[in-house]
């Protein structure tokens, strides 16, 4: 599977290159004089995301299909998220899906939305994602890194699963060793929590659970069927530690040649597919625990009490607004969100 995912990824890049050296860029020129928009993401064709992205495809070549073709690929078919990201930088493709912990490396200001426990319910989560005094700074902030941000997605909550071990409380993680997203934030959060922080790209978590090489990874429910971790890890316990949102990222120049009728009609798309991918994401999850339970054999692990892990990474929140103090103002209104959207004892 991997095998076939590099294979088509060196095909594809070779393709690209091709394109590059006749005078094409990543949004390439059919011959027809349509633009080709490739799009990569690295969920499975089953996901919310995917579903969504072909809503957006399908809005768009309704109204400009006569300029754009819009192409999109999954299951990291052009490479990792990094490599995604790198590529939307340079153009080389057009558009990507990114969790939003690895945009951290590439604008400090996406650590926010990376901080555990930073969200008091779901509600509070999705109606602070969709204030744009809240996404609007920090969504700007990667004009300069070459892309920017236009929608995000949703991505649920990200608990811990193991192998061997139930985790009930951080004690629990001691000695494991637990893969988590490569960025800065998410290796402290383990150091705080006890575990063993192993930082690595998604489609390399499954042999790596396979072959022991880790005893577990945290994550929503749909990695345990879409990506077979629940195969391997029969744990799956509820300590909700962090709501990290995927964001779409379009290359700089594309978005800017864009004319304004034009970007009008892309913004409608971004909120067909923000929407779209939002109203498959509870069923979808709600088949993801059906089948891990029914058939992967996973125990979900329902925590009465997560204040211990909540408590070890509480210093988090002080360490970034100590080390980014313009993120204050929108760490405040996500505490108005929070109050508002309390969640329900
Ligand atoms: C989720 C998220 C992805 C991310 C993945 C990960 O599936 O939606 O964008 O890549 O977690 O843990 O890497």
């Amino acid at each position: 599977m991997k095998q076939f995912r590099r294979g088509a990824a060196l095909a594809l890049c070779g393709l690209l290159a091709f394109g590059a050296l006749a005078g094409c860029s990543g949004s390439g020129s059919a011959d027809d004089g349509v633009q080709i928009i490739r799009i990569g993401h690295n969920q499975s064709t089953n996901h919310p995301t995917h579903t969504g992205l072909t809503a957006f495809e399908t809005y768009i070549e309704e109204r400009l299909g006569d300029k754009y073709d819009i192409q999109i690929f999954p299951s990291e078919l052009l490479g990792s998220q990094n490599e995604m990201v790198q590529l939307t930088q340079t153009g080389a493709i057009t558009f990507c899906v990114a969790s939003n912990s690895l945009l951290e490396t590439f604008s400090e200001n996406y650590t926010l939305f990376n901080m555990p426990y930073l969200f008091s319910s779901a509600e509070a989560y999705h109606n602070a994602m969709d204030d744009p005094e809240v996404t609007g700074p920090i969504f700007e902030s990667t004009k300069q890194a070459g892309f920017e941000a236009v929608t995000w997605l949703d991505a649920g909550t990200r608990n811990f699963y193991t192998i061997n071990t139930p985790i009930y409380s951080p004690e629990d993680l001691k000695g494991l060793k637990i893969r988590v997203q490569q960025s800065p934030t998410n290796v402290r959060m383990m150091e705080l929590l006890g575990g063993s922080a192993t930082p690595m790209g998604f489609g390399d978590v499954y042999t790596a659970l396979q072959s022991q090489m880790l005893d577990g990874a945290e994550n929503n429910e749909l990695a345990l069927t879409e990506n077979g971790h629940g195969d391997v890890c029969k744990y799956y316990s509820y300590d909700m530690h962090q709501m990290i949102p995927d964001i779409l990222i379009g290359n700089l120049d594309f978005m800017e040649s864009l004319s304004e009728e034009e970007r009008a009609i892309f913004d409608e798309g971004f909120l067909v597919l923000n929407q779209t991918q939002r109203d498959a994401w509870e069923d979808a999850v709600a088949q993801a625990k059906d089948r891990a339970e029914n058939e992967q054999g996973v125990e979900f692990i329902y925590l009465d009490d997560i204040s211990a892990f909540q408590e070890a990474v509480a210093p988090m929140h002080d360490e970034m607004l100590a080390e980014y103090p313009d993120l204050a103002p929108i760490y405040e209104l996500i505490q108005e969100h929070n109050a508002e959207f309390a969640a329900q004892a």
